[in-house]
């Protein structure tokens, strides 16, 4: 397993959709994330339930009259909740790559809101378009949304069999089966290694790329969930052996890494004098990554310390955390469990002379 993850993500080479700017701008005005499907959990079908609602929403500090991003609309939970905080000129920009989100999005009809159908590393050239440059605020709740792993035909659960999907982007991109089928052992591995944190990558990806070399192409969820099971052979209780190698095949199919941290940048270019930075992450992975981001903002250390200039002239720090780490109380993951490894981190932007 490895103990670190890599401050810019080690895989973008492979990845197979690169972030463009040229995301589709759909102007509409009028349920993690598991990142473990854990067996033992209900299975909640159909809706989201916002996680770390109040927190969140709170954490950004609304102005009235501010302007907003929810770079992860999902259902809408987060932005509905901006939208009552928000004042008349306040304004709410939001982003999904699922149409479905999108979909959902058409629910609200409000003029102060905008929903744009594009990854949210592509936000400063979406909000470009729209003449936006600053914003006061910025919310990421990452991960998938229950509507997206509780519906079989997304291909994201072993808990049903279905075509082997995963994109939460169906637009777009590469399929999970379609990557297996394309790649070489030692990357699939590496993808199973690094993003599913999993002793057994080896052994996984020997044991995919043989059956797919014996005429067997997996294509449905059920059958990768078998070749899976039948190559690990130790697992945690109550855990299914499949459950990190579909977290590895989904971060990786929908470059969930290298979008957090492109995102990550631009919220520094976007952010105005005390504009927050909140970010909701479902696994460590992420979690290392905001938290090693926020610090390397707020730590102006990588100058090497007898580097001759004077203190008054080192680049001042960009982002000034705000409180510690917030989880989900007891009372929140008693009625919602897939609440239960959510972290929400929250910086503020220093002022910008
Ligand atoms: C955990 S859900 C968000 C739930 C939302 N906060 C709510 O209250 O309903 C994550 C959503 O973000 C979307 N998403 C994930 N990564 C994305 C990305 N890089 N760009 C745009 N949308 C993304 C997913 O499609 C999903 O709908």
């Amino acid at each position: 397993m490895i103990k670190g993850v890599h401050s810019t993500p080690k895989l973008a080479s492979l990845s197979p959709n690169k972030a463009s700017a040229n995301d589709a701008l759909l102007l509409v005005k009028p349920v993690p994330t598991m990142l473990d499907e854990n067996p033992k959990l209900p299975a909640v079908s159909g809706a989201h339930v916002t996680v770390l609602l109040n927190e969140a929403v709170q954490a950004l500090a609304i102005k009235a009259d501010g302007t907003y991003v929810d770079g992860t609309f999902g259902r809408g939970g987060h932005s509905k909740k901006i939208l009552e905080a928000l004042g008349a000129q306040g304004q709410l920009i939001a982003f999904d790559k699922d149409l479905q989100a999108i979909e959902s999005s058409k629910a609200i009809q409000d003029q102060r809101f905008i929903m744009v159908h594009g990854h949210f590393a592509g936000m400063q050239a979406s909000l470009a378009k729209m003449g936006i440059n600053k914003v006061d605020g910025i919310l990421l709740d990452l991960g998938i949304s229950s509507p997206q792993i509780d519906e079989p035909a997304r291909g994201f659960s072993f808990r049903f069999d279905a075509p082997l999907d995963m994109r939460m982007d169906q637009t777009r991109g590469q399929t999970a089966a379609d990557f297996i089928a394309s790649t070489t052992e030692q990357q699939l591995a590496e993808v199973i290694k690094d993003y599913g944190e999993e002793r057994f990558a080896k052994q996984i990806a020997r044991a995919i790329i043989a059956e797919r070399n014996d005429g067997r192409p997996i294509t449905t969820t059920g059958q990768l969930a078998k070749v899976v099971a039948s190559a690990v052979t130790r697992f945690e209780p109550g855990q299914n052996p499949a459950t990190r190698t579909f977290q590895a095949l989904r971060i990786h199919v929908n470059q969930e890494l290298e979008e957090l941290s492109l995102a990550m940048s631009q919220c520094l270019a976007l952010l105005s004098s005390q504009g927050r930075l909140a970010v909701i992450s479902f696994h460590s992975l992420e979690d290392r990554m905001v938290k090693q981001f926020i610090r390397a903002q707020v730590n102006r250390d990588d100058l090497p310390s007898n580097f001759p200039v004077r203190a008054a002239d080192l680049p001042q720090p960009k982002l000034t955390p705000v409180g510690k780490s917030i989880k989900p109380s007891q009372q929140e993951i008693k009625s919602n469990p897939r609440s239960r490894s959510a972290v929400l981190r929250v910086a503020e932007r220093t002022a910008i002379a």
